[in-house]
């Protein structure tokens, strides 16, 4: 049985906490590109990992990602202007450079050498593909970007949606590392393909712990059967994974705070996208990235629909269902009251390996995933679906997964 004590490993995530000190060991998406469209753009607000910060561009383009409450007394510094390579607070003119240099304290006078005496909180970014990524752990311990295939696609042959959860990070996770629910929670009657492969055909699951994380490999089919669909996710370390929905997706799952976070789902296509085309989810949510369809509404339940058209009446898009499934658990699930089956062994694998990290961590050891090199090839690093015969093994279909033994920690 899950303890207490580890539910609260797994879901803290503040400063000071085991799991909020391994999660800042490694680079966390911490906003969209857009957000922050240009150079001296409006300040926006970064709220990750139970963390006030805001965010903005300089004037020559560069990010910063500052503690939000300004070091002389306080004030936001959502609210200060933005101008000439640097944010000023509103209150008393306190300027900031990207690195949270204090460049003027105006009130101080022109002699006041003050400003040389304070720094301000400021965290490293790196921004890929459409997203800036934060570093907020010891600088010293300040990892290479992993260089997954996905950094190297041009803008068009990606997508991505932000939107709000409102429940832990890892509720969200474990939807991912799951996909027993696929029978169930995103079911469309009378929808071919889903009949075909999933009516009926339980997952076998595999699971093996990597150097980035766990492999998840669902399999579906009878023994007898010819064919066997086989679904292949990666749980990459520490809030992502990687699935084959719409081709390749990444979902990550960033802690606002405890009861909260930030579903981040990064697609990739095989064609350039065309301007104007669709962003996929875009339309479920509202400006500030709510889903119009939540727990205050009901999830816009349909009985009808329910009894006839899908599984849930909830329409036919998921990031719905999965909210519906995962936020009606209550903000942080007490797991001790849970009853895990064999179809969960993809929850409890990743659990496992999230504890064993932890543990790594407040240890001192070496942490998975946590990538020196930042040319190192990461193309073990992926996720398929596939039908292939039924006598077969995934591995000698698909040898770039295992191909050689990666390099970092096996922590
Ligand atoms: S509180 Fe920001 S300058 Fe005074
Ligand atoms: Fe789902």
């Amino acid at each position: 049985m899950f303890t207490k004590e580890q539910n609260d490993r797994l879901t803290q995530t503040g400063p000071g906490t085991p799991l909020g000190g391994l999660m800042r060991r490694y680079w966390l998406p911490a906003l969209l590109s857009e957000e922050i469209p240009g150079p001296d753009c409006p300040p926006v607000r970064v709220h990750i990992v139970g963390e006030d910060l805001v965010a903005f561009r300089d004037t020559n383009g560069r990010i910063g990602l500052l503690a939000e409450h300004c070091s002389h007394r306080g004030t936001s510094l959502f609210h200060a202007r933005n101008e000439e390579c640097g944010l000023r607070c509103g209150y008393h003119g306190w300027k900031y450079d990207v690195d949270g240099n204090v460049l003027e304290t105006p009130a101080e006078g022109p002699e006041s050498t003050f400003k040389n005496k304070v720094k301000h909180l400021s965290y490293p970014t790196h921004e890929v593909a459409g997203m800036v990524f934060a570093y907020m752990g010891p600088r010293e311990e300040m990892p290479a970007f992993p260089h997954y295939t996905w950094t190297d696609l041009p803008l068009d042959r990606t997508y991505i949606t932000k939107s709000f959860l409102d429940c832990s990070w890892l509720q969200g996770l474990e939807g991912e590392c799951d996909s027993a629910h696929l029978n169930f929670l995103h079911r469309i009657f009378k929808d071919e393909s889903y009949e075909d492969l999933y009516r009926g055909r339980m997952p076998h699951y595999e699971t093996e712990d990597t150097d980035f994380g766990v492999r998840l490999i669902a399999s579906r089919g009878e023994p007898s059967d010819e064919m066997k669909y086989v679904r292949v996710s990666s749980f990459v370390m520490p809030v992502s994974c990687w699935i084959p929905a719409r081709g390749k997706e990444v979902h990550m799952y960033v802690p606002i705070d405890d009861e909260h976070c930030w579903r981040w789902d990064f697609g990739m296509t095989k064609e350039p996208r065309k301007p104007g085309d669709p962003i996929p989810r875009r339309d479920q949510i509202d400006e500030d990235r709510h889903r119009f369809r939540n727990a205050g509404n009901d999830y816009l339940i349909d009985r009808e629909e329910q009894r006839t058209k899908t599984f849930l009446g909830l329409g036919v898009e998921f990031l719905p269902h999965d909210g519906m499934a995962t936020e009606s658990m209550g903000h942080i699930y007490d797991r001790r009251q849970e009853h895990l089956g064999v179809s969960d062994m993809g929850v409890i694998a990743v659990r496992h390996r999230l504890l064993k990290a932890v543990e790594a961590f407040e240890r001192g050891d070496p942490l998975p995933h946590v990538v020196t090199d930042a040319e190192q090839p990461m193309t073990h690093i992926d996720t398929i679906a596939a039908t292939i015969p039924t006598g077969d093994s995934w591995r000698d279909h698909f040898p770039h997964l295992t191909v050689e033994a990666p390099t970092s920690a096996q922590a």
